[in-house]
């Protein structure tokens, strides 16, 4: 029995542990039959994952595997539980295996910027088909047992009966005699897998794939399977595997892992903080941002109030809702019932006495702050005692919207994304008087709603928008240097983001960054150049993609950017009115000079306690802004290419770059700190 919590982890203690009972009952003339099992409530997550960074691995998995293997006593795997990474491969190097239906099965290393190294490249294909060993290992997902064919020697309706139909199976094995089947005794028929099956998995995942090393490891890996006895094939594996493991993008992605699971470790409060219950939500504005923050709740069965002044306002936003619910049901995401079930949860009102007695209020209302005060006055007035109070704003003040009311320790921002309904991102904004119980439930709520919470301080833009802000600043005076939007795009898009800043823009709108840039005019005004020429594609009518030309041109119906050289010269018209040189940028300047300057944002948020720690920053990134996961996150980014890398990069351009350099490009004093000191953004604590 594995017992390692919390996840049964197989690290040096269990991989010893069950060397060591292994043969303890190979060695005893009374066991017949071996079986491992768990006394917690999971089989097995796999491979201890922090010990791949201390290179302590003997003995590793593959060798305690082979033991399982060879061992000339059946050997019989129980799950009892979830069986991942490792845990699956450990099973899979077992004589037999047990399961019951509805059990949770995979091979995730993918996700870990790795493949599955123990043996599950090699054995998976050979029990249930190549095709669907190749889907598990390529893409990470978990399958329920009862879907993965030919594993299983049993399976289990009712958990319940798990262990009794368990000891009747390893009765009968006894009374059959004990055979043993091992699993690479199997031969896999090729003809189940001609080449083309590779080739079109190759290019059926190419889009999602892009500029991700593990992968292609995965599929060469399986295709080892295909043609070469097990011994050999294993040997691939360990190539291939020792190959990703070593390398940035592993460190990346296993630098994420744990960076989700941080996020969620929060100082602010601990087991005794209580939690209040959030049975109701009340939602104010069911615009785009209040449809989607209220599908979300619909989504976990709470239900909602949306308030509108306007009944026709009320009446369209609910109408978006049903129309995305529908447009889910079309592609068979969800089913009739489902829908008619959510939108159930969801009900209208333009009073705000509609909100007396909600639980949790979300305001999503104009991005105005006399607006949003009027509605927080309103709401101190309605809402019942011990109601959370909490605004959706992207930038605006929480203390000042808290300090309208006269319980502040009840607000609190719960910054979503957009489409809120599908961006798993939420920035959690504590205000100086928002309570911890406040904060602790918020956090906790996210989970319910299946989103990833980070906690962030209160500043203009929080974590997220403020670092992009340098970035589209970088992007927009490149184009005023001469750089094309389409070089800049491409360059940002290679490194691995969806999109770069232009297409960005113009499908977010170039209106929105005009409005922020007009109510934050003094904080731009040392700087004639910013986004003049953004501002004047503007004032000339193009918004962006919404009205078919913005840094782009776009034809009807298709949201293809077409490069514009009106653009061109708009870019170099406005630089001689300001009398900035041309400049050739090479896409390493540009890549630097977008992404070093949001990096060296982030050091002033860390520095500031605007973040508690880095890898919360990379979680914001890559879940709210799309950046590489590969990457692990900007700060990771930062912490792999050298922090004395980015700070030289930071002085170089501040040096090079005249009045505008010396404006935007100074090292913040963390980043010249720890670069100094060869540290990491991932050493500092505050
Ligand atoms: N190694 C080390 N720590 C792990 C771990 C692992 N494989 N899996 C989970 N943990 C840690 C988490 O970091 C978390 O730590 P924290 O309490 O300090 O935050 C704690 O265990 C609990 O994890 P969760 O909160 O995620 O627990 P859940 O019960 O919600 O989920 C789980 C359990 C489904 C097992 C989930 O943790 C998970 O998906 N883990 C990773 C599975 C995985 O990727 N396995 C492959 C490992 S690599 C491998 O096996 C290589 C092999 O091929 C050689
Ligand atoms: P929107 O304009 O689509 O919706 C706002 C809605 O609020 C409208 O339906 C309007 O009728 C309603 N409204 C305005 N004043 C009201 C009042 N006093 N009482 C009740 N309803 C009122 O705006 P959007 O995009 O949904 O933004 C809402 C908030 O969310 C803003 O604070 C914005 O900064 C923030 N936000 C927006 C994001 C986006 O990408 N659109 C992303 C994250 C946050």
């Amino acid at each position: 029995m594995m017992q390692n919590a919390p996840v049964n982890a197989l690290s040096k203690a269990v991989r010893v542990g069950l060397i060591a009972e292994i043969e303890a009952a190979l060695n005893n003339a009374n066991v017949k039959v071996i079986v491992i099992s768990s006394q917690l409530g999971l089989f097995s997550g796999g491979a201890d994952i922090s010990e791949f960074s201390s290179g302590n691995l003997q003995p590793n998995l593959p060798e305690v595997l082979d033991l399982i293997e060879n061992a000339n006593k059946p050997v019989v795997a129980v799950l009892n539980g979830p069986a991942f990474g490792g845990g699956l491969e450990l099973a899979l190097a077992c004589h037999y295996r047990i399961s019951f239906a509805d059990n949770k099965v995979g091979l995730p290393e993918v996700n870990l910027g790795i493949l599955p190294g123990a043996g599950g490249t090699q054995r998976l294909p050979r029990l249930t088909g190549v095709a669907q060993a190749l889907d598990m290992i390529v893409s990470g997902k978990p399958v329920k047992a009862a879907a993965l064919n030919g594993v299983f020697d049993l399976i289990v309706d009712d958990p319940a009966k798990l262990m009794s139909e368990s000891q009747a199976f390893v009765a009968q094995l006894i009374n059959d005699g004990c055979e043993i089947k091992r699993v690479k005794d199997i031969e896999i028929d090729t003809e189940t897998a001609p080449s083309e099956l590779f080739s079109q998995y190759r290019q059926g995942i190419a889009k999602q794939a892009r500029g991700f090393f593990s992968p292609e490891r995965c599929i060469q890996a399986v295709e080892a399977a295909v043609t070469l006895p097990l011994k050999d094939g294993l040997q691939k594996e360990a190539e291939l595997f020792m190959e990703c493991m070593r390398s940035p993008q592993a460190r990346a992605q296993q630098h994420f892992f744990f960076a989700e699971k941080a996020a969620g470790h929060v100082s602010d409060y601990d087991k005794s903080t209580p939690v209040r219950d959030i049975k109701s939500v009340g939602i104010i504005g069911a615009g785009t941002m209040g449809g989607g923050i209220a599908m979300n709740f619909a989504n976990a069965g709470i239900p909602v109030v949306m308030l509108e002044l306007k009944a026709e306002a009320l009446e369209k936003g609910l109408g978006v809702i049903r129309r995305n619910y529908e447009n889910s049901a079309k592609k068979g995401k969800l089913s009739q019932q489902d829908l008619e079930d959510r939108m159930a949860l969801l009900h209208g009102t333009t009073e705000y006495s509609g909100l007396a007695d909600v639980d949790l209020v979300i305001e999503a209302v104009f991005e105005k702050m006399d607006v949003k005060k009027q509605v927080f006055t309103q709401l101190d007035a309605i809402c019942k005692k011990g109601a959370i109070l909490a605004s959706n704003t992207s930038t605006l003040d929480i203390n000042e919207i808290a300090d309208c009311t006269s319980r502040p320790e009840d607000v609190i921002g719960l910054h979503f994304f957009s489409p809120a309904n599908v961006m798993k991102l939420l920035e959690v904004v504590k205000g100086e008087k928002t309570s911890a119980d406040v904060i602790k439930t918020s956090m906790q709520l996210a989970k319910k709603i299946r989103k990833v919470a980070v906690l962030v301080g209160v500043c203009f833009g929080f974590v997220g928008n403020r670092m992009i802000e340098p970035y589209g600043r970088e992007a927009n005076r490149m184009m005023l240097e001469g750089a094309d939007p389409e070089h800049v795009d491409r360059v940002i898009y290679d490194f691995g983001l969806p999109m770069g800043p232009f297409t960005m823009g113009d499908m977010a709108g170039l209106d929105i960054g005009y409005f922020v840039r007009q109510s934050r005019k003094e904080h731009i005004a040392h700087d004639p150049s910013y986004a003049v020429v953004a501002d004047r594609l503007v004032k000339d009518g193009r918004a962006g993609l919404k009205v078919g030309k913005g840094v782009y041109l776009y034809e009807a119906g298709n949201r293809k950017p077409i490069p514009d050289p009106t653009v061109a010269q708009i870019a170099k018209e406005e630089a001689e009115k300001l009398g900035v040189k041309p400049r050739k940028h090479s896409d390493e300047e540009i890549l630097e000079r977008c992404i070093f300057t949001l990096i060296n944002e982030g050091a002033h948020i860390l520095e500031e306690g605007i973040a508690a720690k880095s890898s919360d920053i990379d979680v914001i990134y890559v879940y709210g802004y799309g950046f590489p996961v590969f990457r692990g996150g900007p700060m990771q980014y930062a912490d792999e290419v050298g922090l004395d890398k980015v700070y030289a990069a930071m002085c170089k351009y501040r040096d090079e770059l005249g009045e505008y350099g010396k404006a935007w490009f100074e090292p913040a004093p963390l980043l010249k700190r720890l670069a100094e000191q060869g540290k990491r953004f991932a050493d500092f604590a505050k």
